[in-house]
């Protein structure tokens, strides 16, 4: 048999080897503890500093590493080195909820983030997604208010369905949205079987200098993407098993059954985006596959668990403006303010010097001009400004070409200009007709009902039924009757027949 490995000593964080992990120095054995314990001490500011600000939204996650593989030849779209056939590339992943916070159940109906770090050899790029293709806004100016009617109220600190339907209600360009998340999307299975969506249009360019418009998708390996609890199950395991999704994921790559995602790309031809019936940069909207089919990419594999979830998962910091040569942002309002959003929320959770923790260190070579600030580790060397004539690191111009577009006008606080096909019902309303089959469009009406009919007010409720019968005539003449039946009052349809026959 082998022989057990003796336990190393402990020590304190300067390496000096203590005396007891159980008892602290006191003067005999009966009496009072002393201020030179310098362990204890240690101990217990140690624990009290343990807690981190959680992420605003989507505090509750969980995540592992793993690589992505190219798989296609995708060259003449762009010229990044990740996207280059056979490249092979670490990342690490996280999947999360959104309004819950740390503690909260994985199981609450949510949208689930998707966001995967590739540790590429021109720097990170990251892919800051969701498991919906769409969003619920198209203008970052709401996107604080959204977040904040999604959480809790001022008064007692609870959610409130009031809050989230007003918003919705008075927000139409959430209906699409609001439709997948009311479905089978809003509660999935695990995260190995969600699907993952840049939602936002990207740009790339090839080493021609060609530009294209993308969308990411990344379809899950293990199924068809549309694998859900149902709101009973969901709520079930709300009580009794909380932290389910991240257990099933760690579980699994514990137990050498490593998840898979098959990335596609929609891409568009630059100048289509001029004449494209819909917005193409219109987050609330998809592109029908029809009119830019998918093309496979690569293959992203999730096969290695965090050791340490606070070094690796809790402090790994997402960025969408991490973009590197060969990928750019795009005029989607969303995106832009998302470019400037993510760093300051790092900034302010993990400290200036985040891109120093490991999760978030480049596997390629750093050669910045940050220098200092409190947490900063790694040495910087002289000369410390630019330009200098010793030596020091150059920019390279040619370094970020996609993501530039042509743009001019007045300075506007205004929406979109409106396209052809830019309403905000059709695209939800082709979901629930064409998309969905009868048991979605029953377990969507049931979720609707069963959401409303909890504590939303009758001008909310008028509201929200107005909200999905433009949507679908039927599904919204459904959900009225649910609800009513459900928490009282004359749905419309009661009304009109009543009055009918009154009126004789
Ligand atoms: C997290 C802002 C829209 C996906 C966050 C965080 C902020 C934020 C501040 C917390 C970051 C942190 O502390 O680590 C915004 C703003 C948005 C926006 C200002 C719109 C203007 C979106 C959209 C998506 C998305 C459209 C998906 C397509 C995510 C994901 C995370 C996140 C996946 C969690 C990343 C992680 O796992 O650490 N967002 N967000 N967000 N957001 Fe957004």
């Amino acid at each position: 048999m082998a022989e057990k490995k003796a336990p190393p000593p402990t020590t304190t964080d300067a390496g000096i080897p203590v005396q007891s992990d159980e008892h602290s120095l006191t003067v005999g054995r009966d009496g009072p503890i002393v201020l030179n314990d310098h362990y204890l001490l240690e101990q217990m500011a140690n624990f009290n500093r343990e807690r981190i600000p959680e992420r605003q939204p989507h505090a509750k996650g969980g995540g592992a590493f793993g690589h992505f593989e190219v798989t296609a030849d995708v060259s003449k779209y762009t010229r990044a080195k990740v996207f280059q056939p056979g490249t092979k590339t670490e990342i690490v992943a996280r999947f999360s909820t959104v309004a819950g916070e740390r503690g909260s159940p994985d199981t609450w109906r949510d949208p689930r983030g998707f966001a995967v770090k590739f540790y590429t050899e021109e720097g990170n790029f990251d892919m800051v997604g969701n498991n919906t293709p769409i969003f619920f806004i198209r203008d970052p100016m709401k996107f604080q208010h959204f977040i904040r009617s999604q959480k809790r109220r001022a008064d007692n600190d609870l959610r409130d369905h009031d809050m989230q339907w007003d918003f919705w209600t008075l927000s139409p360009e959430s209906a699409h949205q609001v439709t997948y998340l009311m479905g089978d999307r809003g509660i999935p299975r695990t995260w190995r079987e969600m699907n993952g969506y840049s939602s936002h249009t990207y740009s790339l360019i090839n080493a021609e200098g060609e530009k294209f418009w993308v969308k990411f998708h990344f379809h899950t390996d293990q199924g068809d993407g549309n694998a859900h609890l149902t709101q009973e199950e969901a709520d079930r395991l709300a009580g009794t098993d909380g932290d389910y999704h991240r257990a099933d994921l760690f579980n699994h790559i514990r137990d050498g059954d490593h998840p898979s995602w098959t990335l596609k790309w929609q891409i568009m031809p630059w100048d289509d985006a001029r004449t494209y019936r819909i917005n193409p940069f219109d987050l609330t909207k998809v592109w029908p596959h029809a009119d830019y089919p998918l093309i496979e990419v690569g293959r992203m594999v999730l096969d290695r668990n965090p050791t340490d979830f606070h070094t690796q998962i809790e402090q790994a910091a997402f960025e969408p403006n991490n973009m590197v040569p060969g990928i750019g942002l795009s005029p989607d309002k969303m995106l832009l303010a998302r470019g400037f959003s993510y760093s300051d929320a790092h900034r302010a959770r993990l400290g200036v010097n985040y891109k120093e923790i490991p999760v978030n260190r480049p596997q390629s070579p750093v050669h910045s001009y940050s220098k200092d600030g409190a947490g900063r580790t790694m040495p910087v060397s002289d000369p410390v400004y630019a330009p200098n004539s010793y030596g020091g690191p150059a920019a390279q111009p040619q370094a970020h070409e996609a993501g530039l577009w042509h743009a001019d006008g007045e300075m506007v606080r205004e929406a979109y200009t409106l396209r052809e096909d830019d309403d905000d019902w059709s695209q939800a309303g082709t979901l629930v007709r064409e998309v969905m089959d009868d048991a979605m469009r029953e377990r969507l009406v049931s979720n609707v009902v069963g959401h409303l009919g909890d504590g939303v007010s009758e001008k909310v409720l008028l509201r929200a039924f107005d909200y999905w019968r433009n949507i679908d005539g039927d599904v919204g003449e459904r959900i009225e009757k649910g609800v009513r039946d459900k928490i009282g009052g004359t749905s419309k349809a009661e009304g009109l027949a009543s009055a009918e026959s009154i009126g004789g």
